[in-house]
């Protein structure tokens, strides 16, 4: 396998650079972009990606024994998780000086490989190199937000950016609209908590053994119960199923707060790919602006809610992921699993 031509440093365009140095500094820059790849945020912390690094390449994989198959049977979340990752290595690329190259979906008969990432000759984006330093530093905030607006200005860069990635942002700001995402998400909660299969996946994939390095940690969910039903207007999603949540029970997460709805033109896999990378990418300038962020997809997962949220926003496009945002304290990271079990190395018969 080899990527396009115009990537391969040779002797020409490397000058005096002997050409297994410059060859190695690309493998260097795209074992890092891996090492950021994997910091990514993901549906329930599956993490259900792998990456395989080449001489000069690095791809990313989707890793389908990680699918939640009650929560997410055509893999979308799954695909938006790896978007995250994607945007991640394109940070950390453009953070070593240099131009990441990408090619979603290079394969049409390797259909697990989602990306394959090139260290481009030209030089690095300065606006995503400037998010590496924050990709360590955000998480999920599932507390309380204080109330306190979200500025204009911040918004308008945000739109922009979702544009850049293919995707479209929408604050959700009408009364009306705020009664239906919240009437909807309810309905859509009420649905997923009735199904035990659905509940049951949840519980496996929360945890209160810090040493696990996927799922959620207690310490990063509210406080539920045992039987305990959140009234938010806006419900956050009950991981809490044995009285383990560290964080206090009351979330308010309501109408009031800022909501932040990513849609897409189609519901391709590529648009959940680039879902993810916009995602991403605003949710680490939102942290580099001290705000914190956690998705609400329940009424994006449930078709019949997700079919009436499209109808009432009126808007073309499909509901892809909704956000809220907010200033609130911190919460702690959650843990990852360690590089050597998700990167596969190839072996480089030139060096
Ligand atoms: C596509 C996607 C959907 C998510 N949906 C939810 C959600 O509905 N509720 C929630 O509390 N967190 C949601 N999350 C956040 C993940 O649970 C979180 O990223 C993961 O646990 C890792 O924690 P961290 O973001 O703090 O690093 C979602 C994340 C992604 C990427």
């Amino acid at each position: 396998m080899t990527g396009p031509a115009f990537h391969r440093p040779s002797e020409d365009d490397t000058g005096s650079r002997p050409r297994a140095d410059a060859h190695l500094a690309a493998r260097e820059i795209l074992r890092r972009a891996a090492a950021a790849a994997a910091r990514a945020p993901s549906i329930h912390n599956t993490q259900p990606w792998r990456f395989v690094l080449g001489p000069d390449w690095l791809e990313l994989h989707i890793d389908r024994t990680r699918r939640l198959t009650v929560l997410d049977p055509r893999a979308r979340q799954l695909i938006t998780s790896c978007g995250c990752a994607l945007l991640n290595m394109r940070v950390a690329i453009a953070a070593a000086g240099r131009e990441a190259v990408v090619r979603r979906f290079p394969d049409p008969d390797r259909g697990a490989v989602v990306a394959r990432v090139w260290v481009g000759d030209g030089p690095g984006s300065g606006e995503l190199a400037s998010l590496e330093p924050v990709i360590g530093e955000r998480r999920t905030n599932r507390r309380e937000y204080a109330d306190e607006p979200v500025p204009d200005t911040l918004i308008t860069r945000l739109r922009r950016i979702a544009r850049e990635e293919q995707v479209q942002l929408t604050p959700v700001t009408s009364p009306e609209h705020r009664r239906d995402i919240s009437e909807l998400s309810a309905i859509a909660e009420f649905a997923e908590q009735s199904d035990p299969a659905y509940m049951g996946e949840l519980a496996r994939w929360t945890t209160d053994d810090p040493r696990r390095p996927d799922g959620v940690q207690a310490a990063s969910v509210p406080y539920r119960g045992p039987g305990g039903f959140q009234h938010d207007p806006i419900p956050i999603r009950p991981f809490d199923q044995l009285g383990m949540g560290w964080l206090p029970a009351a979330s308010n997460s309501g109408r009031e707060q800022c909501l932040l709805l990513l849609s897409g033109s189609d519901d391709s896999p590529l648009t959940w790919l680039h879902t993810g990378e916009a995602l991403e990418r605003i949710w680490l300038e939102l942290t580099a602006e001290a705000f914190w962020a956690s998705p609400l997809t329940a009424a994006i997962e449930v078709a019949a809610t997700r079919d009436e949220l499209r109808r009432r926003l009126g808007r073309p496009g499909y509901p892809q992921l909704l956000l809220r945002v907010g200033r609130a304290p911190e919460t702690v990271p959650t843990p990852r699993r360690p590089l050597a079990d998700v990167l596969v190395e190839e072996v480089d018969s030139d060096e």
